[in-house]
């Protein structure tokens, strides 16, 4: 459905969990307890939301692997009229066991976070010493056939200087690499001096040619993306701070305790969850949270005021 700003708001990003197996440095600290809804109600919701508009749908976290009923979750949204596309976004360290089942499923695309290919600094961002699993995660959904992209978040002085070895992932093999500035959600988000801009890599870059990616694609309103002269896959920049892409935002997303939250960028969330045995006011509620999301969000004047990525979601 078109919102009060013109947006036509058909992706819904469910966050499925809080928790994670990794501790990236630029993620905030988890709540251990959190509620999380079950696999019924979020089908429920998310059937409400199809009602209202909703064609794709982002599984995410926390690490949206971690929760034993994912294939279920997966299999259940798959059933609902209306979803024509899933998504999952996955740190990759359980994937290799899940990309075939979460393929039979019905998911289409992985997102995958990978931000060195130093195992020591890997350990280092994640604080585990799983590069490579998450390596071998990548080859497996590249072997089911999943259409993979690699998700990049770059910190000044840290893993900078991998920026090109990264990008060249798409080179030989049909990945795309999108790399995302850093955002404020921890004390090492919050530090200005520490973001890679998506321009400063792209004039470093300069091989890079833009690709016009008109309105069919979905995330059109988040990542820039670009092509090279012999590369099978492209090259994205999500620019969340540099270049705030709030007017074409089509998202909205569903919190793992059952609150809705319509924009990243604001605290305000709506807890659906006293609703969740009546259809029609399930729907109703949803339709009034699509028509209250905010025109923008405000990163720049609100530096480092954030929730944390495990809880919203990405
Ligand atoms: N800044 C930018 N990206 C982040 N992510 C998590 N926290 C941050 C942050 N502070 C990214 C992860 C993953 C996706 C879900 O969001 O790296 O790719
Ligand atoms: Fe886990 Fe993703 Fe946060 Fe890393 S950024 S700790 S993978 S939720």
């Amino acid at each position: 459905m078109i919102d009060n700003f013109g947006r036509d708001i058909n992706y819904l990003r469910v966050s499925v969990t809080q928790r994670c197996n990794l501790r990236c440095v630029y993620c905030g600290t988890e709540i251990p307890d959190a509620k999380e809804i079950s696999a019924n109600d979020i089908s429920k919701i998310v059937s409400a939301f199809a009602k209202c508009g909703i064609t794709k749908v982002r599984l995410t976290g926390g690490e949206p692997l971690v929760r034993k009923d994912i294939v279920d979750i997966t299999k259940k949204i798959s059933n609902i009229d209306g979803i024509k596309k899933i998504a999952i976004t996955t740190n990759g360290v359980l994937l290799s066991d899940y990309a075939k089942p979460l393929q039979d499923a019905g998911i289409s695309v992985v997102n995958i976070s990978l931000d060195s290919l130093n195992r020591e600094r890997y350990k280092k961002i994640t604080g585990f010493d799983l590069l490579p699993t998450v390596l071998e995660s990548i080859d497996v959904a590249e072997k089911v056939g999943m259409k993979i992209r690699v998700n990049t978040v770059l910190i000044k002085g840290e893993n900078e200087d991998e920026a090109e070895d990264i990008l060249n992932l798409a080179k030989d093999r049909k990945i795309d690499v999108r790399f995302i500035e850093l955002m404020p959600f921890s004390d090492t988000g919050s530090n200005e001096k520490l973001i890679v801009t998506g321009d400063e890599l792209i004039k470093k870059f300069d091989f890079l040619e833009k690709i016009d990616t008109g309105n069919s694609n979905f995330e059109k309103s988040v990542a820039r993306y670009y092509k090279a002269e012999g590369f099978k896959g492209r090259i994205g920049f999500i620019n969340p701070i540099s270049d705030k892409f709030c007017d074409g935002c089509n998202r909205i997303r569903l919190l793992s305790d059952g609150k809705i939250r319509p924009c990243l960028g604001y605290d305000s969330s709506v807890d659906i969850m006293p609703f969740i045995d009546d259809e029609e006011k399930l729907t109703q509620e949803i339709e009034k949270i699509i028509l209250s999301k905010p025109n923008g969000h405000s990163f720049n004047c609100e530096y480092g005021n954030f929730h944390a990525m495990n809880k919203i979601g990405g």
